[in-house]
């Protein structure tokens, strides 16, 4: 079973992207947008690709300064409520409180002022390890906590430089949760030693990105909470690294 189809997910990243904040640790989805805007200062803005988008809170964000976005993700529950927030402006989800209890709340585009962005965005169900060939000429990628739910990483980030243009900008946030439920031991670009040496998932993407981009500016921490009841939240801190397509 897909995590990303069930309706508890749903809540979650609906809550996540358009719910309130915790613990004075900011709109998780928003912040990372606002770091690729800084990335994207003095330069081209026409279209940006937002991979593992979810419910889409990051694709409009983006859509503020690009002239078009577009959120792609796997999960079509995903995808159907971001289309959701683009076509109705607002969607209601259920905030669990415990067990069975919890309150419908709706989540409008209006209160985050993205009514505007919203024309500028679209949402497709898509696979980001497997790519239409449509899918490339973009000024920004940006990839959400996406890099450790992947089958094989190392394919993925082989992809990007067909996907970006000449000196395009990626921007990468992960945790680094490496699970083998979603990444098999043997596709892992890092996460081990090798040869009593440890490799982290930043030195295994320098190695794979090598060939086509350059790292623009030393990784930040970005932390993130995620309600999961009234009572539990996840505190999660990802790495952000920004890269740049060198030119061809
Ligand atoms: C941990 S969530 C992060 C979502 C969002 N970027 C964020 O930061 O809130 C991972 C997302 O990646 C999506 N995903 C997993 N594998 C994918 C793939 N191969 N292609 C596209 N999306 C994928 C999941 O459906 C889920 O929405």
């Amino acid at each position: 079973m897909n995590l990303y189809e069930t309706d508890e997910l749903l809540g979650q990243y609906m809550a996540f992207h358009y719910g309130e904040s915790y613990f004075g640790i900011g709109n998780y989805p928003a912040r990372c947008a606002g770091i690729c805007q800084e990335l994207m200062a003095g330069r081209e803005k026409r279209s940006a690709l937002d991979l593992g988008c979810a419910v889409g809170r990051s694709t409009f964000e983006l859509a503020r300064v690009f002239e078009q976005v577009t959120g792609l993700d796997l999960s079509n529950s995903f995808i159907e409520s971001a289309n959701r927030m683009k076509t109705d402006g607002e969607m209601d989800y259920f905030l669990r409180d415990q067990g069975d209890i919890g309150t419908r709340v709706t989540a409008r585009l209006a209160d985050m002022n993205l009514t505007n962005a919203a024309r500028k965005v679209q949402f497709a169900v898509a696979d980001a390890c497997n790519l239409e060939p449509e899918y490339t000429g973009y000024d920004l990628v940006f990839a959400g906590n996406l890099i450790d739910r992947l089958q094989d990483p190392r394919a993925f980030l082989e992809s990007l430089s067909r996907i970006l243009t000449d000196e395009g900008t990626l921007v990468i946030s992960s945790p680094y949760t490496l699970l083998e439920e979603y990444t098999p031991k043997a596709n892992w670009i890092g996460g081990f030693e090798r040869n009593g040496v440890a490799v982290t998932i930043l030195d295994g993407m320098k190695e794979v990105l090598a060939p086509h981009f350059e790292l623009v500016q030393e990784p930040v921490d970005l932390p993130f909470v995620i309600r999961e009841t009234r009572r539990k939240f996840q505190h999660t801190i990802a790495e952000v690294s920004a890269w740049r397509r060198k030119q061809a």
